[in-house]
């Protein structure tokens, strides 16, 4: 029965090793420590440690700390590391410390002191992607450049519109990062084992200590609960596919040469002097991923886990470990990468006018005549059939004359003037009459972006 016996029946053989998360758990050594900390405060102020032994425990830890987790004795993870640390140094009253708790449920008030902090990094790194959004976008509210569906030219619309139309959904990832860091924020000490404790523990003390918004109460869901790591991996993937998109969209441009990305975010190849490749963003859309397979292997590994602690729970972290590194680091290249890039405005011009992309605002036109739509889209359908992308806006107006007069039996004039039909052809006009709540129009963007 005696602890120092126990422990060394189970300290040896060859799935030691295997078994130990000390390595990984680096990453919230100074959560435990602060843990530690709260924990022993708490202890002593509620009579259940005495405070000089308490405040011996404080010092031995700050030592710890000094020491750093390299220093760490040998231990199957940084929790019991660092308490046979504290009892090296002042003896058996360190093992005082693990009064009234476990690692399991100190493991999870770790894991969530820690993630708070990344999530905040997180949150702030989508802030900075907004700001380099909107301040890219506020140069170019009157850039004309071609929208895309199915990757064909579409509509025209401006680098504006484009841009804003990111900077709205990862307006709503910081939202549900935001979202996901409140349900982190919760305190699961003193949920021990799963089991509580008999002492007379205040939980919302090491709560408010450790500066969480209060606690997880029931005291299994607080030490095995890990939906929280859940919710935020899924949020984290959610914004890098967010992320691979723009990404995508950068590289599809530069490869047609309407955007240049900056040298800072190319490389060249090593044995193809000409190349200027948009590697990092690449990696980028490969991020997405990357976090994808987190979400998964986290799901996989929790899904159908018993009530209540198994060591498969040390497993599950790690991948929002590596979600939130990457996802963050993508972030931040997103960033860099939209704030240097050159939008080539005569080239995205040319390409905006290309296969007859103003072809919907003509057929808008034709249903602003009176026109019901449908026939509008008939007429302004055969007339793409004969519209070249070097036609004059006499010519492709001519056009959409003879179009209007195989369909209807009437010249394009009983609708609309040639005038309006050649305005509508403009991709700069076409853009400017878009300019309903939200849409592309100078205007429009102006608004979303004083917004
Ligand atoms: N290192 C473990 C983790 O990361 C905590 C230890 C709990 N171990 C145990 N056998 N109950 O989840």
């Amino acid at each position: 029965g005696d602890t120092a016996v126990r422990r060394d029946r189970f300290s040896g053989g060859p799935a030691r090793e295997f078994m130990s998360s000390l390595d990984a758990d680096e990453r919230i050594f100074t959560a435990d420590l602060a843990v530690d900390r709260a924990h022993t405060v708490m202890l002593a102020e509620q009579g259940i440690v005495d405070s000089a032994v308490a405040g011996e425990i404080l010092a031995a830890l700050d030592d710890v700390e000094t020491a750093g987790h390299g220093a760490l004795p040998d231990g199957e993870d940084v929790h019991e590391a660092i308490e046979t640390a504290v009892i090296d140094r002042i003896g058996p009253d360190g093992g005082r410390m693990h009064t009234a708790r476990s690692r399991n449920d100190e493991v999870a008030t770790c894991i969530r002191y820690r993630l708070r902090e990344d999530l905040l990094d997180a949150v702030e790194a989508t802030v900075a992607a907004r700001e380099a959004l909107v301040e890219v976008a506020s140069e170019h509210a009157e850039t004309v450049m071609p929208g895309y569906t199915h990757l064909q030219p579409a509509q025209p619309t401006t680098v504006a519109h484009y841009l804003l139309s990111y900077e709205g959904a990862v307006a709503r990832d910081t939202e549900r990062l935001l979202d996901a860091y409140d349900r982190v924020n919760r305190s699961p000490l003193g949920a021990a084992a799963f089991a509580g404790t008999p002492f007379e523990i205040d939980r919302d003390r090491t709560a408010e200590l450790l500066g969480f918004d209060g606690t997880v109460r029931n005291s299994m869901d607080a030490s095995a609960g890990r939906d929280f790591l859940v919710e935020t991996t899924a949020t984290l993937a959610t914004h890098a596919t967010t992320l691979s998109g723009i990404a995508e969209d950068l590289i599809i441009y530069a490869n047609r040469g309407l955007v240049e990305l900056s040298d800072d975010y190319s490389s060249t190849s090593s044995i193809m002097p000409q190349k200027k490749n948009p590697d990092p963003v690449e990696l980028v859309r490969a991020t997405a991923g990357t976090a994808t397979g987190e979400v998964t292997g986290l799901l996989t590994t929790l899904k159908g886990l018993p009530r209540a602690y198994n060591l498969d729970l040390q497993e599950a972290t790690p991948h929002a470990w590596t979600a939130v590194d990457s996802v963050s680091d993508a972030t931040e290249v997103v960033a860099g990468a939209v704030a240097t890039a050159d939008w080539d405005e005569a080239a995205l011009a040319a390409a905006a006018g290309e296969g007859f992309s103003t072809a919907t605002g003509v057929a808008d036109l034709l249903a602003m005549g009176g026109m019901p739509f449908r026939t509008a889209h008939e007429i302004v359908a055969a007339a793409a059939e004969a519209v070249d992308d070097g036609d004059s806006p006499d010519a492709a107006a001519a056009k959409v004359d003879e179009a209007t007069r195989k369909v209807t039996g009437e010249p394009l004039s009983a609708y609309v003037s040639r005038e309006d039909v050649e305005s509508a052809l403009d991709p700069a006009e076409s853009v400017a009459s878009r300019d309903s709540a939200g849409g592309p129009a100078p205007e429009a963007v102006d608004d979303e972006l004083a917004a």
